[in-house]
């Protein structure tokens, strides 16, 4: 069954060029961008996205984080997109991430680890709404 994913290439990586070997590998992994911009969260937008972790110990840090620089939003599409991209991503920590994911080759550390993708159905559908418009979403 075809499925949407939220992907967001963090601060961490735009701002080390990092984009288009990003982007590579997620279209290298089957998934299809069928929807993009670039932004620069404030304060408020990143807590609102994030409002999961607010009483997480790294949450003042993944804020900040966010915030540094720009971001690139994309709806990803493909059979099970959400797994498929999280796999692709490589796990959370880049220290344990699979190699060739991009966690492994580009992530920094845990709190600058270049990418977010969501993990569940209702995670994606919430956070392609928090981003997108139905109307600029296209197949
Ligand atoms: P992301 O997939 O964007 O979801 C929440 C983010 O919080 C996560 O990636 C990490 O960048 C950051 N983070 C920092 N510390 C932790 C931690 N201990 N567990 C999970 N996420 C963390």
């Amino acid at each position: 069954m075809q499925q949407r994913t939220l992907s967001m290439i963090k601060p961490d990586a735009t701002q080390r060029n990092l984009t288009g070997k990003i982007i590579s590998k997620l279209e290298g992994g089957g998934l299809k961008i069928v929807a993009a911009k670039m932004l620069h969260l404030s304060k408020q937008q990143a807590g609102e996205f994030y409002v999961e972790h607010k009483d997480k110990v790294f949450y003042n840090t993944l804020i900040e984080n966010m915030i540094a620089a720009t971001i690139i939003v994309q709806v990803l599409q493909a059979e099970d997109a959400i797994a498929l991209n999280r796999k692709i991503m490589g796990s959370t920590d880049p220290e344990t991430a699979e190699t060739g994911t991009v966690r492994k080759d580009f992530a920094i550390s845990m709190q600058k680890n270049s990418v977010h993708g969501s993990d569940s159905v209702e995670s994606a559908a919430r956070e392609i709404a928090f981003f997108f418009n139905e109307d600029e979403i296209f197949n």
